[in-house]
């Protein structure tokens, strides 16, 4: 298998603070590649110096071959990688529908001109991207909900929806950002489920998890980010067993994993224990 991204020697340097240090790692077609570590790691940083959010201050990124690093992240959406967020972005007011039909439309060329006086060519596109974004929806599990409010779906609907969206894209390589954040057990058993239809569909994963029992279930294989460098990399169960890997979870808290670190916890913020470090990020990044 041809490896689809690489990352190499990216440092991501925010005034003193080297959110990214050295990192090196290639995600090979067909893959889930699970990316965790705990909160501040750096691993929305690294999304983003991938989708051309940020410009890394050292290093490549390389896709199917070629350097993307520096485009924006429009452009790297049209050359095939997408993304979710971890805090969700949808447009609250537009029908689950409508959201979908915004990342099909990305993909679309007509002109201003077609646009304004609905073409033919415009109107064809119209129904194919209804029809598109339906299927979308139907594949995320959240067709029922087409013609509600994007802010009236459940949490853990509105995550499907984003997932739905990003698709629309025809993305080769999906970037999920805690897609499971929030979510029950049931709704993340439904999760993991959708991630490996996305896979099995023909799509490369790139996944930011805390739910240790997601990431590990589903990851072909995994890095782990601490303190923005990467200090493990491999299966699953090489990965777990890895000192440095439970010395970053565990910190000096001496928490024991439980196998969801970071998900039970919020106000704390106390360094060193599983829960304060691994929890979700206050802001969005
Ligand atoms: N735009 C930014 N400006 C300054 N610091 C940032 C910015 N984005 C992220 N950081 C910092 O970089 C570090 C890594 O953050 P982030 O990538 O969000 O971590 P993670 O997603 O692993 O929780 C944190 O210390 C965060 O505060
Ligand atoms: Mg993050």
């Amino acid at each position: 298998m041809d490896s689809l991204l690489k990352v190499n020697n990216v440092t991501m340097q925010f005034g003193g603070l080297r959110a990214l240090g050295d990192v090196n790692f290639e995600i090979v077609e067909g893959e889930i590649f699970g990316l965790i570590g705990p909160n501040g790691a750096g691993k929305t940083t690294l999304f983003n110096c991938v989708t051309g959010v940020y410009a890394p201050t050292e290093g490549a990124v390389e896709f199917a071959g070629a350097p993307i690093t520096g485009k924006r992240p429009d452009q790297i959406v049209d050359i095939g990688i997408c993304r979710t967020f971890q805090q969700i972005r949808l447009f609250p007011n537009m029908t689950a529908l409508e959201n979908v039909i915004v990342g099909v439309d990305a993909r679309h060329r007509t002109s201003v001109f077609g646009a304004i006086f609905r073409s033919p060519r415009r109107k064809r596109e119209e129904r194919e991207s209804e029809d598109e974004a339906l299927r979308l929806l139907d594949f995320c599990g959240v067709k029922r909900y087409a013609n509600d409010l994007g802010r009236n779906l459940s949490y853990g609907d509105q995550r499907r929806l984003e997932i739905a969206r990003a698709l629309a894209t025809k993305p080769k390589l999906v970037l999920l950002d805690e897609p499971a954040a929030g979510m029950n057990p049931v709704e993340k058993n439904g999760l993991r489920g959708l991630v490996r239809k996305i896979r099995d569909e023909g799509t490369t994963v790139l996944l930011i998890e805390h739910d240790m029992k997601v990431v590990m279930g589903l990851s072909d294989r995994v890095a782990v980010l601490d303190h923005g460098e990467v200090i493990a990399e491999g299966h699953p169960e090489e990965v777990q067993s890895d000192p440095k890997v439970i010395e970053a979870y565990l910190g000096t808290g001496g928490a024991a994993t439980d196998g969801k670190a970071g998900q039970e916890n919020s106000a704390s913020d106390e360094p060193g224990t599983v829960s304060a470090r691994a929890r979700e990020p206050g802001g969005e990044k």
